[in-house]
């Protein structure tokens, strides 16, 4: 959509809201604000978002600068009240005794250093690009560094994309009524949630719902939990989840007994056996032996090799659910220098054919790798399955690089409630002020895995009846 036709769609939106609408949302918005010292506010117009409740509220406690036009010149104003301010030439309200401090934000006084920029906009995209209104003087100000640039919006003006041009600005934080908005992190958890939702709106409109077999062996507590999550979402979407437990010392028998049998019946669509299994089951043979038209996870030879020449079939969950992750958020990867660590059958592997299938130029790292660095560096999209904390630090990461961690290890951590914590395999507070993008641990890959398995086990359900149709 073109910016004119996009601004227009949100004007006409936000026309909608009442004034009162317009005071309760900004007040929302206005509890979330950061603490801050020195803050400099970009008034806003009807419509956007009040600031003049923020200014307000700001000059009880803090400084607050406003900017204001003058010869072809930007400057800020420091103001102690609010009746300072008159409406200037933009119908902005501006300072009216003009005490310049700067035309440069970096260069105000250093008692008085402007720590933060408060930006209302007709519109922000999720990568936190603002539908700004035009390449004006006021976007200049925004070009300065080492200052935390903060947007405001309300959520009908969240928008999926922002076309952008020169001079729409990216911002360090969104802040709406309903949330705050970290344009670097790609939340893994809020698409899952969508796609859970959509999941289950298609399942209502089903005769017969689809049925998930989740077979466990053994007590290992990491898959206790990951059978737990899947069933709690199984019942979030409307699938119906069936569950079989089977002791740690199990025979390879009777495990491959009950695949077979799970294989023959027509109610169960899916069929998942939580790995790693026991040391005494030989976990290849277990997965070949699941029917590849029920194989939810994507790991049977089969549909393995449909990945690899790109032919439909059942795409493993984690490689499914990072391709999509990169989708949601508009990445592009066609002709992007892709690097992979990690090289799994189940994560590495199937994501590097993925890229592939798409047109990256891609490289796959793995524990023989000579100088990882050297690698990781050249990464326009880096992606870690390894399972190995802090294995990537800021140093290994090329500058706007977009990074995903699928590593998921858990540290015991006794001040913590359940005993210990989870991270990933990336050093994420610091390789973030480096990357453009990045998924967080917990809460990015982990849930698209689970919304990718509800969705394969749909297309099950999907396939299983379409076949049984035919052999009627
Ligand atoms: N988020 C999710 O939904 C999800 C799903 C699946 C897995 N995971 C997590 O992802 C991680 C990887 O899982 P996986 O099943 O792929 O693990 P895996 O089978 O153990 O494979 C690990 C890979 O990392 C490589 N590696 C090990 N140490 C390395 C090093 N120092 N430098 C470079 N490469 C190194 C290994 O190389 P070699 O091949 O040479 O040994 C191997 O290819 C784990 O933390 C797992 O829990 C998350």
């Amino acid at each position: 959509m073109m910016k004119t036709e996009l601004r227009k769609e949100i004007k006409e939106k936000l026309e909608q809201l009442s004034s009162a609408e317009i005071i309760e949302k900004s007040k929302k918005i206005i509890e979330k604000i950061p603490d801050t010292k020195n803050v400099c506010v970009y008034v806003s117009k009807k419509g956007e978002v009040c600031t003049h409740c923020l200014i307000k509220n700001l000059l009880k406690k803090i400084n607050v600068f406003v900017p204001y036009v003058e010869k072809g010149n930007m400057f800020i104003s420091k103001i102690k009240d609010f009746s300072e301010l008159k409406e200037g030439m933009f119908g902005i309200l501006e300072p009216v005794n003009r005490i310049p401090y700067c035309n440069k934000v970096n260069e105000v006084n250093d008692g008085d250093k402007i720590d933060m920029i408060v930006v209302p906009g007709i519109a922000f995209d999720k990568k936190g690009n603002r539908l700004g209104k035009g390449g004006g003087y006021y976007d200049k100000f925004l070009q300065y560094k080492n200052v935390l640039k903060i947007g405001l919006a309300f959520e009908e003006q969240i928008v999926d994309n922002v076309p952008v041009e020169e001079h729409d600005i990216k911002m360090d934080l969104i802040i709406t009524d309903k949330r705050i908005i970290d344009p670097k992190i790609l939340n893994g958890q809020e698409v899952a949630t969508k796609i859970k939702q959509e999941l289950s709106e298609k399942i209502k409109g089903l005769e017969k719902k689809p049925c998930l077999a989740v077979v466990l062996v053994g007590e290992k507590p990491a898959s206790k939990i990951y059978v737990k999550m899947k069933e709690k979402a199984c019942q979030e979407v409307g699938i119906v989840s069936k569950k079989y437990l089977l002791s740690e010392n199990v025979e390879e028998e009777e495990l491959v007994k009950l695949i077979k049998e799970l294989n023959e019946d027509t109610e169960v669509n899916g069929i998942l056996v939580q790995l790693p299994l026991p040391k005494h089951i030989n976990e290849q043979k277990i997965i070949e032996m699941i029917d590849f038209k029920k194989d939810v996870d994507g790991f049977h030879p089969i549909n393995v090799g449909k990945v690899s020449i790109g032919r439909e079939g059942f795409i493993s969950c984690t490689p499914k659910g990072v391709m999509r992750l990169l989708k949601e958020y508009k990445v592009e990867i066609t002709g992007k220098k892709v690097v992979i660590v990690g090289r799994s059958n189940i994560v590495g592997k199937p994501i590097a054919l993925l890229l592939l299938n798409e047109g990256a130029t891609v490289t796959i790292c793995h524990s023989k790798t000579k100088n990882l660095k050297e690698e990781t560096l050249g990464a326009e999209i880096l992606i870690v399955a390894v399972g190995k904390p802090n294995l990537i630090t800021a140093e290994m990461v090329k500058e706007g690089a977009i990074v995903i961690d699928v590593g998921i290890n858990r540290i015991e951590d006794f001040t913590q409630e359940k005993g210990y914590y989870v991270c990933g395999d990336v050093d994420f507070e610091n390789v973030k002020k480096k990357v453009s993008l990045i998924t967080p641990v917990p809460r990015g890959v982990g849930p698209m895995t689970i919304a990718m398995l509800m969705e394969n086990t749909i297309k099950a359900n999907e396939i299983n009846n379409s076949n049984q149709v035919k052999e009627r």
